[in-house]
């Protein structure tokens, strides 16, 4: 029989992954076919996009299909200055001399969570090609610096966010990257359900989600005309959670509507008036 030592004992059962799991249920209104279609890509352990306007739902959602398919989910937020070492690890000193640390994305892979890659086009090309061998047939992940191959657990996952109204030429993902993943489709809700999750993430009356909702609407249509974006519904929650705290609603909208999306007078005086008119 072989016989382990106590810190060999400790570190045998300890769960690295803790932190990542996901102990109660998220709560996600499902708009579509979009759980379904996420179990079955989990299931082929097929690399998934989220595409989809900012505050629609994405990140809710996998959070929520994470802690359905009970695995731990290691969420990165992209951002221009990340490198290739932030996502695989690297080598740090310390008073035993220079010892290797996981990346997060190395973390998943060696243990078998799933990677969110939250906003991936923010990351630089040459930082998101590193997931191009964990997202094809040979699911490996090459640890250069440490010069060894490391093989995916085999419940990895990836999952990208995607937002197609921020992409220029200059900033967009590689035509080699996009053709690896599955993409679902998201978008805000058809009103009722909307008003709905707006009602519950808020704790307002459904009668006050319904006007957010309407008021949302009407700022959606002028994308294009100076908005970039419409209110997400994740602003809508933002005014709801006001008025649960006793400010006026047509005070809460200009707070979580209006002013965080435009610095123009005009547009700024139609959405006020949008507001006015669906109150
Ligand atoms: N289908 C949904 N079910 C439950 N909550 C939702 C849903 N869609 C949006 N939300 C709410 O909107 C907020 C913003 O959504 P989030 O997932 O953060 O957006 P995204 O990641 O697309 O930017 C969430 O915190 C949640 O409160
Ligand atoms: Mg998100």
């Amino acid at each position: 029989m072989t016989s382990m030592s106590g810190a060999e004992a400790i570190a045998a059962q300890t769960d690295y992954l803790a932190e990542f799991r996901i102990g109660s249920e998220p709560y996600y209104r499902p708009v579509g076919q979009e759980i379904a279609l996420f179990d079955a890509a989990y299931q082929a352990r097929m690399p998934i996009m989220l595409k989809g306007p900012t505050g629609c739902g994405k990140t809710r959602f996998v959070e929520h299909m994470a802690w359905r398919l009970k695995r731990p989910l290691i969420t990165v937020s992209c951002h221009e200055d990340m490198t290739a070492s932030d996502l695989v690890g690297r080598y740090l000193l310390d008073a035993d001399g220079t010892v290797w640390h996981d990346g997060p994305l190395t973390l998943a892979v060696r243990l078998g969570a799933i990677c969110y890659l939250d906003e991936i086009v923010e990351a630089r090309q040459d930082t998101t090609v590193v997931i191009h061998s964990l997202t094809d047939d040979r699911r490996i992940l090459p640890l250069e610096k440490k010069n060894e191959v490391l093989p995916a657990h085999p419940d990895f996952q990836v999952v990208i966010s995607y937002n197609p109204g921020y992409q220029s030429v200059l900033k967009d993902l590689k035509e080699s990257t996009k053709q690896r993943f599955g993409a679902i489709a998201f978008s805000y809700p058809e009103p009722a359900i909307e008003a709905e999750i707006v009602a519950r993430e808020a704790g307002v009356e459904r009668r006050i989600a319904d006007t957010l909702v309407r008021i949302a609407q009407r700022s959606r249509n002028l994308k294009g005309h100076g908005l970039d974006e419409g209110a997400s519904t994740r602003m809508l929650i933002n005014a709801g959670l006001l008025a649960a705290k006793g400010i006026p609603l047509a005070d809460a909208c200009q707070v979580a509507m209006v002013l965080p999306i435009t610095d123009d007078p005009e547009l700024r005086d139609a959405l006020t008036a949008a507001i006015a008119a669906c109150m």
